[in-house]
């Protein structure tokens, strides 16, 4: 592709010089005999130039396009750019290869205090801020294997009934905390997995600076029909992209409908 717009800006310079040699060319014998020809000749030369100046912009449409389109695909090609979804499901047999234990401050209880390598790294650091704010974060859940999740929406499912389950709790293979993505978050404040933390300072904090850490609010109010969640302001996704993080933070979109405008422009491109 790049050696296409190379060839392509090689020719309009070639153009370009043919053009602007029989300009002057043709000043010049404007000068020694001024008859009706010139007139012609200048004639001519303005549809050169006035073509050439569409060809430019032409390529100059095309080179932004295509910059766009590589700009868009390197999106989509990041590594943590996966959706997961009851959709999208995981296989029963996916680990993370290089999961470990984060060293953000867990609930004495949590168990699944493990996350995937970088996702730990920038918990971390975002935990570390927080408390430079005077936020105190506390993670509750990290990696949960296929089998751990399984167990967990079995149990629910025997207790809360299968309605209930199913928009809080992801099936086996559905849940992004297998990926070692996702951390649940609250704080020493409040620790119960409700709605009721959206009114900490913590979780103000969390939807005002996550996304420079590459994390982003996973299921938002409003928008359960296309998550296929209630509203969970504790669960949060890392998706390895500050400046998308920031994007989808700021517009309020959910990862879903962020994946779907990227794609539906890449098509748009490519046609
Ligand atoms: N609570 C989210 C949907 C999960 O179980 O992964
Ligand atoms: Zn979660």
């Amino acid at each position: 592709m790049n050696n296409i717009f190379k060839k392509l800006k090689i020719s309009l310079v070639i153009v370009g010089i043919v053009v602007g040699v029989g300009y002057l060319a043709n000043n010049g014998i404007n000068n020694i005999e001024k008859d009706n020809t010139n007139e012609s000749i200048n004639n001519s030369n303005e549809v050169l130039l006035s073509k050439l100046d569409k060809e430019i912009l032409q390529y100059e449409d095309m080179e932004s396009d295509y910059k766009e389109l590589e700009y868009l695909e390197g999106i989509l090609n990041n590594q943590y750019f996966i959706l997961i979804n009851k959709d999208n499901k995981l296989d029963k047999s996916y680990v993370p290869s290089n999961l470990k234990k984060s060293e953000a401050k867990f609930l004495d209880y949590a168990q699944d205090n493990n996350l995937e390598n970088a996702t730990a790294d920038a918990a971390k650091k975002m935990f570390d801020a927080a408390a430079q704010d005077g936020i105190s974060l506390i993670g509750v859940s990290g990696y949960r294997s296929y089998s751990v999740q399984k167990g967990l929406y079995e149990t629910r499912i025997e207790k809360n009934g299968e309605e209930k389950t199913r928009a809080y709790t992801a099936e086996p293979g559905a849940s992004e905390h297998q990926s070692g993505l996702a951390i649940d978050i609250l704080c020493d404040e409040y620790q119960t997995l409700d709605e009721g933390f959206e009114d900490t300072d913590a979780f103000r904090w969390l939807t005002e600076n996550c996304y420079k850490y590459g994390f982003i609010l996973r299921y938002l109010k409003g928008k359960e029909d296309i998550t296929g969640y209630n509203y969970e302001p504790w669960h949060f996704r890392y998706i390895g992209n500050e400046e998308v993080a920031k994007d989808i933070m700021n517009r309020g979109l959910v990862f879903e409908e962020y994946i779907n405008e990227v794609k539906n422009k890449i098509n748009d491109l490519k046609k």
